[in-house]
């Protein structure tokens, strides 16, 4: 036997590029790779990429420049790009980085066995294609080894919803549901390995139609296996929130209080201006109804200032938005014009005027995340056990809506589940008492 060949894959970007990455990693482990956590010993390294603002995509070629010393070190060294920056870049990536040798999208990375034993043979591989096949289908199974207590679950990729601003809909394709059936053998799969929270992923995963009734019909189904203890779901659009999945919210016990749900804008000129085809009103009554059947429930939202035509009264109105709903969590980003999309073509806001309206909004949003987080101390809470912290004797893990949690107790491990008790909150986390 030859000794194994060693991979190293980096991450940018959303959660389905982390569960693509595994899926990549397990895809190579049948061509004789085992990942190895650094570059500098690696035959071959993937960067996993994002496009989704021009600051994540230039990263990577900065990212691919400090490769050259590895490739310099070892001419057996291959290098290959995945991910929606392959997506979107294709063959550009080779001709601007040339000691890149692999390219492959986020719909074709079953092919990487082949593609991989292309480049072993001295060749360059490019492989950006939407193909017939359903990519996970030809994956190779997943191994049956022990895993951690979490793990993310691809249910639904792509997005049909073309926000102006937004390249996914271009690198990820139409919108397509793996099948109730599979999902639900990769869960149990899952648990079986010691799985005990699952979060279902999509780019727009609520529009899942793979179930008869949906995602809530696959999150009822998902919440009847045993051993599977927490069900979360990520990301959400707010026009496909059905009856179901808001009661969902309030009847099943295993679908924690936490739901990310972006509203990018709270002025309607914005809105419509972004094809978000909802209303800021229609967005917070969305909300009132959640929060009627799980008034603990623990709001997540994405926003995009200095969009294209955003006044300064327009700003105001995310500002009373965000004031009026109140969130736990929450991303804001400033508005980055991203080639091909509609908006690009557009005249931009004032880039200080952006930068500044993005701290105002930062400052609100910050306060907001750290009264939620306050506000935790002296309540009780059930904590998934992850790892071991920082210090000796600690374990950290994850209460219902998502705060770290930390304990020095030797009560608890890695997967337990346990009530505790919040006793302080610290910058980015809780401490807390097992009860
Ligand atoms: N499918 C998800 C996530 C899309 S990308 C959704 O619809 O919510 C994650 C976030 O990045 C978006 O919600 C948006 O806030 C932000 N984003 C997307 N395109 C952007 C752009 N061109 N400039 C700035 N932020 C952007
Ligand atoms: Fe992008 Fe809009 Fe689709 Fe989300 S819903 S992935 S922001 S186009
Ligand atoms: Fe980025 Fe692609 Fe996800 S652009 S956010 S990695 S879908």
């Amino acid at each position: 036997m030859t000794a194994p060949k060693k991979l190293f894959i980096k991450t940018y970007g959303c959660q389905m590029n982390v569960y693509d990455s595994e899926r990549m990693a397990e895809s190579l482990g049948g061509q004789g790779y085992v990942a190895t956590d650094t570059p500098d010993d690696a035959d071959m390294i993937l960067l996993n990429t994002c496009h989704i603002r021009e600051k994540a995509a230039e990263k990577i070629y900065s990212e691919l420049g400090r490769m050259r010393p590895f490739k310099e070190a070892n001419p057996d060294l291959k290098i290959g790009v995945a991910g929606c920056v392959a997506q979107a870049e294709g063959a550009e990536i080779m001709a601007r980085q040339p000691m890149v040798d692999l390219v492959v999208g986020p719909q074709s990375y079953h092919r990487l066995p082949e593609l991989e034993a292309k480049v072993r043979d001295g060749q360059k591989a490019l492989d950006t294609d939407f193909p017939e096949e359903d990519k996970f289908e030809h994956l190779v199974a997943r191994p049956k080894a022990k895993r951690g207590p979490t793990a993310f679950l691809t249910v639904q990729e792509g997005c049909d919803k073309f926000c102006a601003f937004c390249v996914v809909p271009y690198t990820r394709g139409a919108e397509v549901s793996r099948p109730a059936e599979r999902v639900m053998g990769e869960a149990l799969d899952l648990v079986e390995r010691g799985v005990r929270e699952i979060t279902l992923l999509g780019q727009n995963v609520n529009a899942y139609h793979g179930h008869a009734r949906g995602l809530s019909g696959l999150i009822r189904d998902l919440a009847k296996v045993d051993g599977l203890e927490r069900i979360r779901f990520t990301t959400s659009h707010p026009n496909d929130m059905d009856d179901d999945l808001i009661a969902a919210h309030g009847d099943c016990d295993k679908l924690m209080p936490y739901l990310h749900l972006p509203v990018q804008s709270g002025s309607d000129k914005i809105l419509k201006a972004m094809n978000r085809k909802h209303t800021a009103e229609s967005y917070v009554r969305l909300i009132e109804r959640i929060r009627g059947v799980r008034p603990d429930l623990l709001l997540s939202g994405d926003f995009i200032v200095g969009f294209p035509g955003e006044t300064e009264a327009d700003f105001q109105a995310t500002l009373d938005l965000v004031e009026a709903v109140g969130y736990g969590q929450a991303y804001s980003f400033k508005y980055s014009p991203r080639p091909g999309t509609p908006a690009a073509e557009r005249a931009e806001v004032d880039a200080g005027e952006a930068d500044e309206r993005l701290q105002r909004l930062q400052a609100l949003l910050t306060r907001q995340q750290k009264a939620a987080q306050d506000e935790m101390v002296g309540r009780e809470v059930t904590v998934l056990f992850e790892k071991p912290g920082r210090l000796r004797g600690q374990m950290v893990g994850k209460s219902e809506y998502l705060h770290a949690v930390h304990v020095t107790s030797d009560k608890v491990g890695r997967g337990d589940l346990a009530r505790v008790r919040i006793v302080e909150s610290v910058r980015n986390s809780l401490a807390g008492e097992v009860i």
